[in-house]
């Protein structure tokens, strides 16, 4: 029976495949034409200029860029692997900026295929926010876009492509932006950026979609738990699990990078021992959380996804796909294993820390600091001057996150993303997001140009966020101030769970 066409269908197809995007509600890129929805505050509206003229900081910068995204041949140190890319290496090339300023990044598509870059936790205008199919045309291969914009906040950011699976492959990079009033306090600063990896190993991420989505057409036979698909092993809730995130993944990687290096040829960090080092951790990856922990060192968390929190002290952390943290650690005297374990797979992602004499660790090194106290970022709380004031919500939206393996679909309030109704919201609004999970799997929830607070769950006042976990059963609320007008994509940062329809519009209403 062929599928009811809705009219949101209707514009999606008439959009096109873009991929982690589509047309529901705001405004639909058909035939190259906008067609806003006059109920919405379009992704160009004046009311979205008027913001960012706001945004601008007097005397303010101009930083400018150039990214090309293109066929690249990545030597990960031992596999050289076929992809695409902004540079030789991975990740691509960091941008920084401090907070004010504009950035006017150009992007050159050298891919043969459309792609975009979204400016992951950035509340920017939200005709740059990089949706294709929701905010702009999708850059065709061949073509150019130029994304302009003001970075209003200090914090550790990131950018890829938000056109299908694309960010599975070798195309992210970070984004800093710093606060010319920080004090600092640091002796160094190393960036680390997480992924898994799986692109030229005989599978492109394109595959695995099919494969997990030829999985709902394989009724009866197990449910492709487990078994070979074709090169790539598959493996479902059943073995891919944690006790801290319930379902950990669906995709068994075979490799786990740290800055773009397998562990038996890892990236090496130097410095001197008492020193204090700034670590800015990125988890760039597709399907997995990573555990992350330094031997021989306590960990201080200073910011997750950009802002401060009251420092915490851990011995490890978990970090999900999308989210960031700034860690300091004071170091010791030796070399030390910083790894980022695959949570709930088999794997792990490793890079060198040398402050004195000794032989590099082994690549399957597993610091005791693994095992201990291990902190989830959901529980930080905001220091006090990014703290969101009290203030009762003028509306709440429920999410509830649905699907499962079987067929492969994941939802939000029962629906994929083209049939789902728009959360809607007004200019101005304290808008609360609770987030319940029914499936068997956790889902790291990102909302696109906002920093919520997240609500209830710990202490107050919670930490200033732009992607949190949610776990199998649990109910996580958050709490956001609507002074960003457009329309927002909110989803989970599983790009294959994104991919398959659990993302839908926040969107503002005029
Ligand atoms: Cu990094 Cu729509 O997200
Ligand atoms: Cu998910």
């Amino acid at each position: 029976m062929p599928p009811v066409i809705t009219r949101r269908r209707l514009l999606a197809g008439a959009a096109g495949a873009v991929g982690l995007a589509g047309a529901a509600g705001a405004a639909a890129w058909a035939g190259g034409l906008l067609r806003p929805d006059p109920q919405l505050v379009a992704p160009d509206a004046d009311l979205v200029g008027r913001v960012e003229a706001a945004r601008r900081r007097a005397g303010a910068g101009t930083v400018t860029a150039t990214l090309t995204p293109r066929p690249v041949s990545l030597d990960l140190g031992g596999p050289v692997v076929s992809t695409w890319g902004y540079a030789d290496t991975a990740p691509g090339p960091l941008i920084r900026a401090r907070a004010g300023d504009l950035l006017r990044v150009e992007v050159a598509n050298q891919l043969p295929a459309d792609t975009s870059v979204h400016w992951h936790g950035v509340a920017l205008r939200n005709d740059m926010d990089g949706v294709p199919g929701v905010t702009q045309r999708p850059i065709p291969a061949g073509g150019r876009h130029v994304y302009e914009f003001t970075a209003p906040d200090a914090g550790t950011y990131f950018y890829h492509p938000h056109s299908g699976v694309q960010l599975d492959r070798a195309l992210y990079g970070v984004l800093v932006v710093d606060d010319p009033a920080e004090p600092g306090g640091y002796d160094a600063e190393w960036i680390l950026v997480l992924d898994d990896w799986v692109d030229g190993t005989g599978r492109t991420p394109d595959q695995v979609l099919a494969a997990l989505d030829s999985m709902g057409g394989m009724h009866g036979d197990g449910g492709g738990m487990g078994h070979d698909m074709g090169g790539m092993p598959m493996s479902g809730m059943e073995t891919m699990t944690s006790p801290l995130l319930g379902g950990a993944g669906d995709v068994a990687y075979p490799h786990y990078l740290i800055n773009g290096r397998v562990p038996a040829a890892p990236v090496t960090l130097t410095g001197k021992p008492g020193q204090r080092v700034r670590i800015r951790l990125v988890n760039a990856a597709s399907d997995t959380a990573f555990r992350v922990a330094l031997g021989g060192h306590r960990l201080t968390v200073t910011h997750t996804d950009g802002f401060p929190v009251v420092p915490a002290d851990t011995d490890a952390l978990l970090l999900a796909m999308g989210e960031r943290v700034d860690l300091t650690v004071t170091l010791a005297d030796g070399v030390f294993p910083l790894i980022a374990a695959a949570e709930g797979k088999t794997g792990q992602g490793l890079a060198v820390v040398r402050s004195g004499a000794g032989d590099p660790p082994p690549a399957t090194a597993r610091p005791s600091e693994l095992d201990r106290q291990v902190l989830n970022t959901a529980v930080l709380r905001a220091a006090d001057p990014v703290r969101l004031p009290e203030r009762r919500p003028d509306r709440t939206h429920r999410l509830v996150l649905g699907g499962g393996m079987m067929p492969y679909r994941w939802t939000i309030n029962g629906a994929t993303f083209h049939d789902a109704e728009p959360l809607l919201v007004r200019y101005g609004e304290r808008v609360r997001l609770e987030f319940v999970n029914r499936t068997t799997m956790f889902h790291p929830m990102h909302v696109h140009g906002h920093t919520f607070a997240i609500t209830g769950t710990t202490g107050t006042p919670g930490a200033r966020k732009d992607t949190v976990i949610v776990t199998p059963n649990q109910t996580v609320a958050v709490d956001l101030d609507a002074t960003n007008p457009g329309q927002w994509m909110t989803h989970c940062h599983n790009i294959y769970h994104a991919e398959t329809g659990m993302m839908i519009n926040l969107a503002y209403r005029t």
